[in-house]
């Protein structure tokens, strides 16, 4: 992992810079994929999305009317499978961005794809409409993994999608999910490699988490779904970062990477704890609002929510002014995913105080974070796959 304390390159925005993003969620799925637990639902009968698009619209309106002013710097169609949306009602979605706040001119506006045929003949579209960045859910290269995680796509519709992706936006990205049952580290540095031969400046390495209520959470209770064990769950891990730093791309987060300046920018509001507005079904969002950090919700049945919304202009139903320990929590929890850590001195305008130095001292012996000169506190390369520990440790 590069370790540098280098700042990114422009036009990438600087951690203390302003950012707001904007993140749209499309809710519906053509069929659930067994481990997933996003809010994301499978409908028979057509969805209304002209009906959709004007709740959207009204929406980003009640947003835009609490946090006025704002200059958009990343904007987010995540799902769910929002590249099943009409490029038109992706296009109305930016244009009420667009009319209600200043978008900047070099905005990154991602689209969250699946790597199906049907889905990369409308890629132009969404370019059209002013979509510059996409991120492939490709999962796997493998025919055989992608049928057990319950994939729609074939490895060669996938790489295909990649390819058109590649043609049609200025930047792509896509996902795989690692530490499948049965994943050797000679198979998987094998897929990486064959992966990162076809990537651009981003990639997405999931570990396979087991979500609770999901079909996976039953077949692993019943004992059908075997994960690797701790000792290959590492060297998998390992694996990981070796390939892609010795590729150019290393880990900026525990399960991104990048060439540097090829980050994330909208995932970075996030974890660098900016301001994101939540748009759609079960969206959160950051606000700051009279000096205040506004947590807010939405309803996350989509028809609810659209119910919601023509009733009273918002889907919100949950909107809480974060005490200073939590703001100080979710600082911790999102900017220690990151391998360019904490600016300390940010923590403590943040938070009202500095983090205990005992505690910082105690995991620096046990080599698990590190201190810069510039300030910043930082998991270490060991530290990585014991990070909750870590948080939960600082946070105490
Ligand atoms: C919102 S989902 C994906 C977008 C798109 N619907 C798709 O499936 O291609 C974002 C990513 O999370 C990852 N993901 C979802 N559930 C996961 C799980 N249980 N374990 C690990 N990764 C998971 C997948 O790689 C997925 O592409
Ligand atoms: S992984 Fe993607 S396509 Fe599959 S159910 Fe979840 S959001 Fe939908």
């Amino acid at each position: 992992m590069d370790r540098s304390d280098n700042p990114l390159p422009r036009p990438f925005a600087r951690e203390g810079e302003p950012a707001f993003g904007v993140y749209i969620h499309w809710p519906f799925c053509l069929s659930k994929c067994p481990y997933c637990d996003f809010n994301s639902h499978v409908r028979h009968a057509a969805i209304d999305e002209p009906r959709f698009a004007r709740a959207f619209i009204t929406e980003i309106a009640a947003t835009a009317a609490r946090v006025p002013g704002r200059t958009v710097s990343t904007i987010f169609f995540g799902g769910g499978t929002p590249s099943l949306m009409q490029p038109a009602t992706l296009a109305a979605v930016l244009d009420t961005i667009a009319q209600h706040w200043r978008v900047a001119p070099d905005a990154e506006i991602t689209l969250e794809a699946n790597p199906t045929s049907v889905e990369s003949t409308r890629f132009r579209g969404y370019r059209a409409a002013g979509v510059n960045r996409v991120s492939l859910g490709v999962q796997a290269l493998d025919d055989r993994v992608l049928t057990e995680l319950g994939r729609l796509h074939t490895t060669r519709e996938a790489l295909d999608a990649v390819g058109v992706a590649r043609t049609v936006f200025e930047r792509y990205s896509f996902d795989l999910i690692y530490t499948r049952p049965g994943q050797e580290p000679s198979d998987w540095a094998r897929e990486l490699r064959a992966a990162l031969n076809e990537a651009g400046e981003h990639l997405s390495l999931y570990q396979l988490t087991i979500e609770p209520e999901t079909p996976f959470a039953a077949l692993h209770a019943a004992g059908k779904l075997r994960l690797p064990d701790d000792d290959t769950a590492r060297a998998l891990y390992d694996t990981t970062q070796e390939i892609c730093a010795a590729h150019g791309l290393p880990a900026y987060e525990i399960s991104n990477y990048a060439r540097p300046g090829g980050e994330c920018r909208h995932n970075l509001v996030y974890w660098r704890a900016h301001e994101y507005a939540g748009i759609g079904p079960g969206a959160h969002g950051r606000l700051e609002i009279d000096g205040e950090r506004h947590a807010t919700a939405t309803e996350k049945r989509p028809e609810a929510w659209l119910t919601r919304v023509e009733a009273r202009n918002d889907g919100i139903v949950s909107d809480d002014v974060l005490r200073h320990e939590e703001k100080s929590d979710e600082f911790l929890l999102m900017g220690l995913r990151l391998a360019e850590g904490i600016d300390l001195a940010r923590y403590e305008a943040i938070t009202g105080r500095p983090l205990d130095p005992a505690r910082i001292a105690s995991l620096h012996e046990h080599g698990l974070v590190e201190t810069t000169p510039a300030g910043r506190l930082r998991v270490t390369l060991p530290g990585f796959p014991v990070l909750d520990a870590v948080v939960a440790d600082l946070a105490a």
